[in-house]
């Protein structure tokens, strides 16, 4: 490379769809930790980002899991906010509107019960202005049957089909930690026409308040996420990289553009900031800047060269 000329940091999450999902560089928004835009966008440059992924969404209106919904823990953080959201029709008519102003791919979050509402939400998705992705929200600890998609490969493989045979739009499918071993739920999603995975939701985690003698948490258990959790993210996407052929988006713990290097180099092509968007909201921003910086030190063209290449034999 040129030394002076500017890395690409470019990425496409959806290279089996014919629309792609063009990406100007990797680092995204990890859903429920900026709501669905609006506010972040006034604290934070978005249009800095690769995308911007909104809170997760469900066909009804939902307020959300009892109270406290959140403590801190060492190096990370226990969240059980349980989904609250304004239902589709809600997103469609206050959110939406709000999404082409931002100047980067939009990617909505979904959630259901049940096939038939992974499979609604798809269509009332489909054709949207400002909307350019979904992510299925198959792994949410905090709601009744919240990871049992990202724990079974045979339903979420009915669930990723019913959402791919419902829209155009490119699906990523995000999996959740809470299982031994993720390759086979990977592999199931990628066969059922997933154009990208999101690796990885929280770790169920619980607090006991040792005055109250009770659990912290209004929900009893919650799902921890921020550093602590990096480690594990890390091993799974290494996992899973030599499994499958379709981009891997990498999240759990990313604070700063050596912890995104970690998971690019085991094998994400894009990556997601989430708990530290509470403590910093320019973190994304601050993240591409350290990318494009460490890739011109090393004289490395584009991101996309260094994504896997912990695996290479030789240094
Ligand atoms: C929540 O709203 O409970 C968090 C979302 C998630 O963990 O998927």
């Amino acid at each position: 490379m040129v030394a002076d000329s500017v890395p690409s940091l470019s990425v496409n999450l959806a290279p089996n769809y014919e629309s792609g999902l063009l990406l100007t560089n990797p680092v995204m928004t990890a859903s429920g930790t900026s709501g669905f835009g609006e506010d972040f966008s006034k604290i934070t440059d978005v249009s800095g980002l690769g995308a911007f992924v909104t809170k997760t969404v469900t066909p009804k209106k939902r307020s959300g899991n009892p109270t406290p919904r959140t403590v801190e823990t060492p190096s990370g953080m226990i969240n059980s906010i349980g989904l609250p959201n304004p239902g589709i029709q809600g997103l469609l008519d206050q959110e939406a509107p709000h999404w082409e102003s931002f100047g980067i791919p939009v990617i909505v979050s979904i959630s259901g019960y049940s096939v038939d509402e992974f499979r609604y939400l798809a269509s009332c998705l489909d054709g949207i202005e400002g909307v350019a992705g979904l992510e299925a929200n198959f792994s949410c600890p905090n709601v009744d049957k919240g990871m049992e998609f990202a724990t079974q490969a045979d339903l979420l493989s009915e669930a990723t089909t019913a959402i791919v045979e419902s829209t155009s739009l490119p699906l990523i499918a995000k999996l959740s930690p809470n299982v031994t071993d993720m390759r086979p739920i990977a592999v199931a999603a990628q066969e059922a026409g997933a154009a990208a995975l999101t690796i990885m939701n929280t770790i169920v985690g619980m607090k006991i308040d040792v005055i109250r003698r009770r659990p912290f948490i209004g929900g009893v258990t919650g799902g921890l996420s921020g550093p602590a959790i990096r480690p594990i993210g890390v091993r799974f996407v290494y996992q899973v990289y030599p499994e499958i052929d379709i981009p891997i988006v990498g999240a759990g713990g990313i604070r700063d553009s050596s912890d995104a290097l970690e998971y690019i180099m085991a094998g994400a092509s894009g990556i997601q900031v989430g708990t530290n968007n509470f403590v910093h909201p320019d973190t994304g921003l601050s993240i591409v800047a350290g990318l494009e910086k460490f890739l011109k030190s090393e004289e490395v063209s584009s991101v996309q060269e260094v994504v896997g290449i912990a695996h290479a034999e030789q240094y």
